[in-house]
């Protein structure tokens, strides 16, 4: 067998991992999902779902990965010694292929936009740029060839192993993305009219909660933090014996909530200083975005321009840092489960989200033969991840670690040589016993009607 990658460094690990949280979660689907459901409502519910069930699912996938120090399915496996919990690693590993798929039409979009961007993006008319995206989104070929070559980007990162590829990337990207978000949250919120923005972001409006925003804010959550896709087990899998759980898992959460909030200060200032509802949902910043830069700044075009190209900028590279992590997880377990070489099993898993991608990109258009339920399989292939696949990948992940596993291998993770205080871990197995199993399934039994 080929000997196991590891991340070189303390801050190797929280950049990677934070890496794989931090994408267009962030910066594409929170924004959207906050202006659709009461914006700083929805917020609060949000935070609520993060500290109570985020931490301790995070948590939950470190000690898995970390004490068995295999891919997925092998760590769930070796931990349940021959009892079928190897399943929620397959789970993980089917649910980060069909993200990974869905994920890279999104990323091939920002691609397209980012020439668009450096070309001169087409903008002024509102009509126009709504045109622009039906157009292209729905065309049957261009938009399927940059996801595919977003996962073949992907691929060549991967393919070079974790200290060297992964880690290396992350390196990079990370600090040029945190950079680039800071200097557009700060040219948006100095735009006349921005406060308005500001207040939708932070003034939470009550009445628009209801179970609906509830289970979006849960979704939105997991899907933030990677949780239930055995990402973060994977990745924890290549973290050293000297790395404390705890206060990565804390590190890593803060890194990712800041970047969604921060990304809420960047667009929705922005929308209301030119007086662009914010809640046109997953279209916000294809169709709404690139009328409100070049509005926003009609008196100054050149920083307009160059907003917007660091926008998009942002937008491939925050992607690029979750694809990454996506398609570790299948890569990890061809290479361990097949004996394969890290080379080959990359390419299985190219083609499987490759696949993917391409139908969820031909569904967007319209067709009738790729709706399944009456949505498109790209809206399709969203949600139930996000809001089934995920949630239970955690749920179960959570009952697996604070029911089976004996408590002493959980503790010895946990605490880590005294590194971390006991109060803690008392806290969090209480957390993984109770309160994520029981929350998780009375949000989808509320969902269905049943309670
Ligand atoms: N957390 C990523 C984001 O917010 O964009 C998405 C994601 C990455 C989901 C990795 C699942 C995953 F395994």
């Amino acid at each position: 067998m080929t000997e196991r990658g590891n991340f070189g460094s303390k801050i190797g690990v929280i950049l990677a991992t934070a890496g794989s949280a931090v994408g267009l979660g962030n910066v594409w689907r929170f924004p959207y999902m906050a202006g659709e459901n009461g914006g700083a409502a929805f917020i609060v519910i949000y935070l609520v779902c993060i500290l109570m069930l985020g931490l301790p699912g995070m948590l939950s996938e470190f000690i898995i990965g970390r004490h068995a120090q295999a891919n997925a399915a092998r760590a769930y496996d070796k931990l349940s010694k021959g009892r079928p919990w190897k399943f929620v690693g397959y789970l993980g590993i089917l649910t980060s292929i069909i993200i990974l798929g869905f994920y890279s039409v999104v990323a091939g979009w920002c691609l397209q936009y980012l020439y668009v961007a450096l070309t001169g993006m087409a903008s002024g008319n509102v009509d126009a740029v709504r045109e622009y995206f039906t157009d292209f989104s729905g065309d049957a070929m261009k938009p399927a060839i940059l996801g595919v070559l977003f996962i073949l980007i992907t691929q060549f990162v991967v393919a070079r192993g974790v200290r060297g590829g992964i880690e290396r990337a992350s390196k990079l990207l990370m600090p040029v993305l945190f950079v680039l978000l800071i200097i557009i949250v700060v040219a948006s919120c100095m735009l006349p009219g921005a406060l308005e923005g500001i207040r939708f972001l932070f003034y939470p409006d009550f009445s628009k909660l209801s179970s609906d925003v509830l289970l979006e804010a849960l979704g939105q959550s997991f899907f933030s933090l990677s949780l239930g896709t055995a990402c973060l087990c994977t990745y924890a899998s290549y973290f050293s014996k000297d790395t404390n759980l705890l206060k990565s898992a804390f590190q890593i959460v803060t890194i990712d909530t800041m970047i969604a909030v921060l990304a809420g200060l960047m667009i929705f200032p922005a929308a209301f200083s030119v007086g662009v509802n914010p809640d046109s949902g997953p279209s916000l910043i294809f169709i709404t975005l690139p009328n409100v830069f070049s509005q926003a700044f009609a008196s100054m075009p050149v920083v307009g321009y160059v907003i917007s190209v660091m926008f998009y900028a942002l937008l491939v590279f925050a992607a690029m840092t979750s694809t990454i992590s996506m398609h570790e997880i299948g890569t990890a377990f061809f290479t361990e489960e097949f004996t394969l070489r890290r080379r080959y099993s990359a390419w299985v898993v190219t083609v499987a989200a490759g696949a993917i991608c391409v139908l969820c990109s031909l569904s967007v258009g319209g067709r009738s033969w790729l709706q399944i339920t009456g949505v498109a399989l790209m809206d399709f292939c969203d949600k139930i991840t996000a809001n089934i696949m995920m949630p239970i990948g955690a749920m179960l992940t959570c009952l697996f670690v604070g029911w089976y596993i004996p408590k002493r291998t959980v503790y010895a993770e946990f605490t880590n040589r005294g590194m971390t205080n006991q109060r803690w871990f008392m806290i969090y197995l209480f957390a993984v016993r109770y309160i994520c199993p029981i929350c998780i399934l009375i949000i989808f039994l509320h969902q269905m009607g049943v309670v």
